[in-house]
């Protein structure tokens, strides 16, 4: 009988503070081997303690990062008998600036994260994942963190895109995994309590037409944070989840994600419309930008 290999787990972006931080150690909890990953090893310096949690520097829009940290990880999985059984694509970035106040790199470095990162990294891992997979206990998932900006318009134009085109990535790979033997599971996030949101209040620039709703707009954002679920609950539910052998497809999971989910099915685009455009003050701005 083939000999058994200790099953690891890949995560993007487990800066303190984050839900990739807050996996990473609910997985190790779990038995899991974790390949902690972020752009700055510093930031994951609750990490270093842990006995079994490898601190790897990634950048998942640059390749030449990518295939420097496959390496690492082969190496390493071949030394210790061990084995990728997930990968998590946890990395992200947001912004709520409205779209014609975006520096154009702003908005392709959304994309390039939050979309052909997880790419990026699916196109380098599948060896080391078709590798897990093809073995006997081949237990073997991609957890994509997509949002319910996904559904509705929740956020920056930007962002919401690149989570509405990650859940159609996820739904088509998962097909197409699936005679693999490799599940996806797609995280369909509500709002979750992390250092994102402390980043709330990014400002407007000088002379921007919305400067009048500045106010609303954070407030909106802010509101998304109280009482939102906890990085700890998010991890183990996640966990629980992706360590099944017949997950879901889609996870609904954090505050307001069945929620959005259900508007998104059962009100009419005029009335999500109206209403996104009323919470965020986009209505009184047109009104009051015609009389002006
Ligand atoms: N929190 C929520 O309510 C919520 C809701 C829906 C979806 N999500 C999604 O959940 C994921 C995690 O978000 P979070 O709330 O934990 O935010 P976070 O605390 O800001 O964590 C994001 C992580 O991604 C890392 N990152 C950014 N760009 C990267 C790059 N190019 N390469 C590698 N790592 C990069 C960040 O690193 P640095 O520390 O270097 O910036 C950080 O570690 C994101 O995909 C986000 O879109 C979150």
């Amino acid at each position: 009988m083939a000999e058994q290999r200790r099953k690891s787990v890949l995560i993007t972006g487990c800066s303190e503070g984050g839900t990739g931080n807050a996996l990473a150690k609910e997985y190790c909890g779990h038995g899991f081997h974790v390949f902690a990953t972020a752009r700055r090893i510093e930031a994951m310096q609750n990490l270093a303690l842990l006995n079994g949690i490898t601190l790897i520097q990634l950048d998942v829009t640059s390749i030449p990062s990518v295939s420097s940290v496959l390496q690492t990880v082969s190496e390493i999985l071949e030394r210790e008998n061990m084995s990728l059984n997930i990968l998590v694509n946890n990395a992200g970035v947001s912004s709520v600036i409205p779209t014609v106040d975006m520096p154009l790199q702003a908005s392709h470095n959304i994309i390039q994260t939050n979309l052909l990162g997880p790419m990026n990294m699916v196109h380098y891992f599948m060896p080391l994942l078709l590798r897990a997979a093809s073995s006997p206990d081949g237990n073997v998932c991609i957890v994509n963190t997509g949002s319910v900006a996904g559904l509705l318009p929740l956020v920056g134009a930007s962002y919401n895109a690149s989570k509405a085109a990650l859940k159609m990535w996820s739904d088509s790979l998962r097909l197409e995994l699936e005679p693999l033997n490799i599940r996806v599971l797609h995280l369909a996030m509500g709002f979750i309590d992390t250092s994102m949101w402390g980043r709330a209040r990014e400002s407007l620039p000088a002379g921007s037409r919305y400067a009048s709703i500045e106010n609303l707009l954070v407030d909106h954002r802010l509101s998304f944070r109280q009482n939102s679920m906890s990085t700890s609950q998010f991890a183990q539910r996640v966990v629980s989840v992706s360590s099944k052998t017949n997950p879901p497809t889609t996870l609904y999971i954090g505050k307001g994600a069945f929620r959005y989910w259900v508007i998104s099915w059962l009100l009419p685009q005029w009335l999500r419309d109206y209403e996104i455009s009323r919470s965020l003050g986009l209505w009184g701005l047109g009104a009051a930008l015609r009389k002006a």
